[in-house]
């Protein structure tokens, strides 16, 4: 049987196609069984809808206006993903920070992707804060890491892959931006790979 993973996104959904780009070609023993994100324009809602995997839309505002709390959002979105039966829950590019209402439904299951080196830029803008540093003299690499989600902190967990970023002199943004993202394409699935292997 194979491996059933969840996906959170919450924009253009690169390394969600990475990731239905290898399964398609037989390179990654997995099931996307659902896409779940909390925006509804995100692009990756496209992308799965056009691969054949369903989807959800989750948003948060309308919970909180209607007098809910963060944990619910999450317990919420627990047992909707529930109903697909995942093995794994992957975040990627997921721009909410999981509280223990989710976590402790999954734990050790939540994979999640971070385009820098561990311990480096968490949050928001990473890709940006490490070409400012770079600019500044702080800093000669980046990179991108991939992780398990073991507690509600920010961008750090016990490692799955990491691979370095090179930073060029000649790099605008927008290309260290491109190398990162390529980057993660690769690291994902290295990570998933590993996981999946782990649970055989
Ligand atoms: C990635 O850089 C990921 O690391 C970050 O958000 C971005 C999502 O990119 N958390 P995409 O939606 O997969 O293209």
């Amino acid at each position: 049987m194979s491996t059933r993973l969840a996906v959170l996104i919450s924009g253009n959904g690169s390394n969600l196609q990475a990731m239905i780009d290898a399964i398609r070609m037989r390179l990654l023993a997995a099931e996307i069984v659902v896409v779940v994100s909390n925006r509804k324009t995100a692009f990756g809602l496209e992308r799965a809808t056009k691969a054949g995997i369903p989807t959800h839309y989750h948003p948060l505002k309308p919970l909180l206006e209607a007098g809910q709390e963060r944990a619910d959002y999450d317990t919420a979105l627990a047992e909707m993903i529930a109903a697909y039966k995942p093995n794994w829950i992957v975040l990627a590019g997921w721009m909410h920070i999981l509280s223990d209402a989710f976590l402790q439904r999954y734990p050790y299951r939540v994979i999640n992707l971070h385009p820098a080196l561990p311990g480096q830029f968490p949050g928001v803008n990473a890709i940006e804060r490490a070409y400012e540093a770079y600019q500044a003299g702080k800093i000669k690499k980046t990179g991108v890491m991939v992780h398990l989600v073991s507690d509600e902190g920010v961008d750090n967990g016990p490692i799955l892959a990491t691979r370095e970023a090179l930073i060029y002199r000649s790099d605008t943004l927008e290309m260290l931006q491109q190398r990162v993202h390529q980057t993660e394409h690769q690291v994902l699935l290295e990570a998933l790979h590993r996981v999946i292997e782990g649970d055989e």
